[in-house]
């Protein structure tokens, strides 16, 4: 399938200090790309060089088949971009916040309701910024990146902040894009999130990508333990070896009636994560 974002050998320094270290990654049309790391770890920087707000020192990208160093005024609309910084304006309402960018954009009055519509904003349009919840405005931030119906979406940690009831509404809508067939670029400290949302995940520590693949492959490359837990019906617990040996205590546990439910044990993202860098994602 063709790539949506195509990364190659992209390095950049600020000062001294590398920040992104030879980065290679392929984004196929209509994936989710979960970009994670600690907080410092380049992300940001990464998504400015792909969509043009910052010139890398080597490499180059390639987005909808543009190199990313040289986007002009029309190719901007192929795609759309949320920032973690991107600010709204708070004395303005929900409507004239989106009517700003509308008029850059030339977008029709229809789609600004549309996009509010959409993100269950349709009743808020004339409140103004500064009443919304967190969780808002989060919405508002992605109506305003949906208006422009974009191929592809860099979403830099769309959920920061929100608590897990208001991150599923939005980790929902993200999914909605999904299914349009949109590719999505996001970043992210939570690893739920990512196991959620994304096909693939790339994990960015000190400015190199130390693992890459779907969250389930991840999980279970790093599977070192091989075993099997077992939870019996008389409220206890056992592990055993997931080796050949396994078959026939489990059937016999089976046929006794004593197993309720078995699970192998593969580490999660979490996990992983603390595997290859020692440190630990926020959540
Ligand atoms: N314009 C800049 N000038 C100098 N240093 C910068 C600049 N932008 C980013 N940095 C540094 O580059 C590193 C990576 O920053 P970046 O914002 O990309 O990290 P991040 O992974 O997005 O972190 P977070 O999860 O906190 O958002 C940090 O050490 C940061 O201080
Ligand atoms: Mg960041």
């Amino acid at each position: 399938m063709e790539n949506a974002i195509s990364i190659n050998g992209i390095t950049k320094s600020f000062g001294e200090k590398k920040v992104l270290d030879d980065i290679n990654l392929d984004i196929k049309k209509g994936e989710i790309l979960g970009l994670l790391g600690p907080s410092g770890a380049g992300k940001t920087t990464l998504i400015k060089i792909l969509t043009g707000q910052l010139e890398a020192d080597s490499g180059n990208s390639v987005i909808n088949g543009k190199d990313s160093q040289r986007l002009t005024g029309r190719d901007y609309s192929g795609f759309g971009i949320m920032m973690d910084n991107c600010g709204l304006y708070e004395r303005f309402s929900c409507y004239e916040n989106l009517k700003v960018f509308a008029r850059i954009y030339n977008i029709s009055d229809d789609k600004i309701r549309a996009a509010l519509e959409s993100t269950g904003l349709a009743d808020a349009g004339k409140t103004p910024v500064s009443n919304l919840s967190k969780g808002m405005k989060s919405r508002l931030r992605l109506a305003r990146v949906f208006m422009t119906n974009p191929k592809i979406l860099f979403l830099d940690e769309p959920t920061c902040g929100l608590d897990p009831a208001t991150a599923d509404e939005i980790q929902k809508l993200i999914l909605r894009e999904k299914e349009k067939g949109k590719t999505i670029f996001l970043t992210t400290h939570t690893m739920t999130e990512a196991e959620k949302l994304c096909d693939n995940v790339a994990l960015l520590n000190e400015g190199k990508i130390v693992e890459y693949g779907s969250p389930a492959e991840i999980c279970r490359r790093y599977n070192h333990q091989k075993r099997i837990k077992i939870h019996l019906t008389d409220g206890t617990e056992m592990e055993i070896l997931h080796d050949e040996s396994a078959a026939e205590i489990i059937s016999e546990l089976i046929k006794n009636g004593s197993a309720e439910t078995i699970h192998t044990t593969e580490p999660d993202l979490k996990t992983v994560f603390m595997e290859l860098t020692g440190k630990e994602l926020s959540q």
